[in-house]
Order: C-alpha cells, then sequence, then structure tokens
C-alpha cells in the first residue's frame, strides 16, 4: 500500500522487530524522514495483540449508548479512562485494561520503530473511537469529515509536534481518509488570512506581559491555564479556519486513502491535513515530538511559521 504520501512499512513486525538489525538505525531514521515530509507510514498489521474476546467487547459498544462520550480517552501516564460512565463497573473495568494495553503494545512497538523519537518524545493520550463516522452529526469544530490539522486546546506542545498510531481494529471495514496537500503548502497558502499577523503583534504588545503575569497567578493559586505560546494559539485557530473554510474544503485538492481492517498507521496529524469520512472501532495513541527530535525540523509547522512570521513563535 505504497503511494503519494503513503509509505509502507517494510523490514519491520511488532513481533520480531527489524528484520535486519544492522540495517535498524538507516531504515528507521529514513521512515521517520518520510514522517517529517508529511508520510502516513502504514503496517498491515496491530500493534497488539488483542485476545477475541477484548475485539468482541470493543465491538460491542453501541452507536445508542449514552454512557460513551464524544471518544473514550485515555491518559496513560495516569492511568486514567475518560468518556465511559458505564453504570456497569466490570464493563468500565475491562475497558480500562483493554486501553492500558494497547497503549502499551503501541509505546512498544513504536519504541523499536522510531527510536530517536522516543528518546524525547512526551506520551499524551490515548483513545477509542466506536462510533461510525459517515453522517456523524456533531458541530463544525468537531466535526471529523472536514479537513484539518490537529491542535488541542488543553494541551499546548510549544512547538512539539502532533505523532499518532492509528488502528482499525474493524474485522471488515476499512477507514477512509481524505488528505491534501501537507502543512507547509497550507500554511503558505492561509496563514495570514487564518490571523498569523494578528497574533503576532499581540505577542509583541507591551499587554503580553500583563496576560503572562495573570497566568502565573492563576496556575500560583491552583486554577489551571494552559499556558499557550503564539504557535499554539495560531494552530488552534488554524484548526477552525480550515473547517470554517469552505471553498478549502470543497475546491482543495484531496486524496482518498482506505485503511484496511486491521491494520496501522502513523502520521504528523498537525503536518497532515485529514478527515475521516468513514469508518468505526478505531483506537489511537498519541506522542507529541519535540522539534530538537526530527531529523529536519525545518519543515516542522512551527519552523515553517516562524519563517513566514519572521519572529520567533515559541518563547
Ligand atoms: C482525527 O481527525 O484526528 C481523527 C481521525 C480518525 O479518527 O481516524
Ligand atoms: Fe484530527
Amino acid at each position: 500500500m505504497t503511494g503519494k504520501y503513503l509509505t509502507e512499512i517494510e523490514g519491520f513486525t511488532r513481533e520480531s522487530g527489524w528484520a535486519d538489525p544492522s540495517q535498524a538505525s538507516a531504515a528507521s531514521r529514513a521512515y521517520a524522514e518520510r514522517l517529517e515530509d508529511g508520510n502516513i507510514l502504514f503496517l498491515p498489521s496491530l500493534p497488539h495483540a488483542f485476545s477475541p474476546e477484548d475485539l468482541k467487547f470493543l465491538y460491542s459498544l453501541d452507536q445508542d449508548d449514552s454512557a460513551i462520550h464524544k471518544n473514550i480517552s485515555y491518559r496513560p501516564k495516569q492511568d486514567i479512562l475518560r468518556g465511559f460512565g458505564s453504570s456497569q463497573p466490570e464493563k468500565v473495568e475491562t475497558m480500562h485494561r483493554i486501553m492500558r494495553e494497547y497503549s502499551a503494545g503501541v509505546v512498544k512497538m513504536m519504541s523499536a520503530l522510531l527510536p530517536a523519537y522516543a528518546a524525547k518524545w512526551t506520551l499524551d493520550y490515548a483513545s477509542y473511537r466506536p462510533y461510525e463516522e459517515e453522517n456523524r452529526d456533531l458541530p463544525l469544530h468537531k466535526r471529523n469529515d472536514l479537513v484539518h490539522t490537529d491542535a488541542f486546546p488543553s494541551r499546548p506542545t510549544h512547538g512539539g509536534l502532533i505523532l499518532r498510531c492509528f488502528t482499525n481494529v474493524n474485522p471488515a471495514q476499512p477507514r477512509v481518509w481524505s488528505t491534501t496537500a501537507r502543512f507547509p503548502t497550507l500554511a503558505k497558502q492561509y496563514a495570514a488570512d487564518a490571523g498569523l499577523p494578528k497574533i503576532v503583534a499581540r505577542e509583541a504588545s507591551p499587554l503580553r506581559g500583563v496576560r503572562k503575569g495573570l497566568n502565573a497567578l492563576k496556575s500560583a493559586v491552583g486554577i489551571k491555564s494552559p499556558n499557550h505560546s503564539a504557535y499554539d494559539l495560531f494552530m488552534l485557530g488554524f484548526h477552525d479556519y480550515l473547517k470554517e473554510n469552505t471553498s478549502f474544503q470543497t475546491d482543495a485538492e484531496k486524496f482518498r486513502t482506505d485503511f484496511p481492517p486491521l491494520s496501522t498507521w502513523i502520521t504528523f496529524t498537525d503536518v497532515v491535513p485529514h478527515a475521516v469520512l468513514s469508518g468505526r472501532y478505531a483506537l489511537e495513541q498519541t506522542f507529541i515530538v519535540p522539534v530538537n527530535a526530527l531529523f529536519d525540523a525545518s519543515k516542522s509547522p512551527v519552523r515553517v511559521l516562524e519563517s513566514i512570521a519572521g519572529t520567533s513563535l515559541v518563547s
């Protein structure tokens, strides 16, 4: 399954790692460079050996189960499950264990595949997406079927990239994505219209010091307020800007990819604009990769935006 922007991983399996260990370092670097170029890496297998009972449990979670929120999420660092408030405690326990094991499996596989990133990444959340994505009725900014780059309101990355490993556990149906030109191209075309100059001007204003002081005060008294850099503010706005931009959504050239049943794909979802058109039963684990872990940081969204803005966007 190799094509434009799609690279099938060869010579590596979850069970045995690299087929030729003497080539591991060069191969791993080559795949990381593909990611930095905006490719999606594809593996025709699962990153974790789910038992048949666990798969059955995942398929049993119903669209109409009001206990499930937009997605079920898992925070590996704190071992916390969110978005699954079933009235049956044993169901919660099973879901929690499956997410814990999936997350650990992905971390192990990704560490073998991309050791240079693993040395520096921060482990972020994992999620389970049980709902059919086609025709989902969600508010515009939450719609998954509109092409967007990712940014998390509650977790600023300060320039770090969002690396995600997706797994389609659906036994029969593919998960269908639509992508378009990569971040450097979109940024050149749309960054100004999406508000980059305004954010830069605000950061340069004397009021910035007052805002920073207020934030420090808030965290001193225990009020949670994520400390967003200019980069984070832009990326949050860009996510919404792309979803709101109807001519971009309808006219931009799109590339469709069908990720088959029981397969895995890995990509930087802030470099690769994406939408999910259909599919259900997918899992995902996120990592934040700092810019200094990249082989070529010049292609990272933060460096691309800084070169357009002519100033630093993270302090
Ligand atoms: C996303 O837009 O980040 C979700 C993609 C997916 O669930 O396949
Ligand atoms: Fe996304």
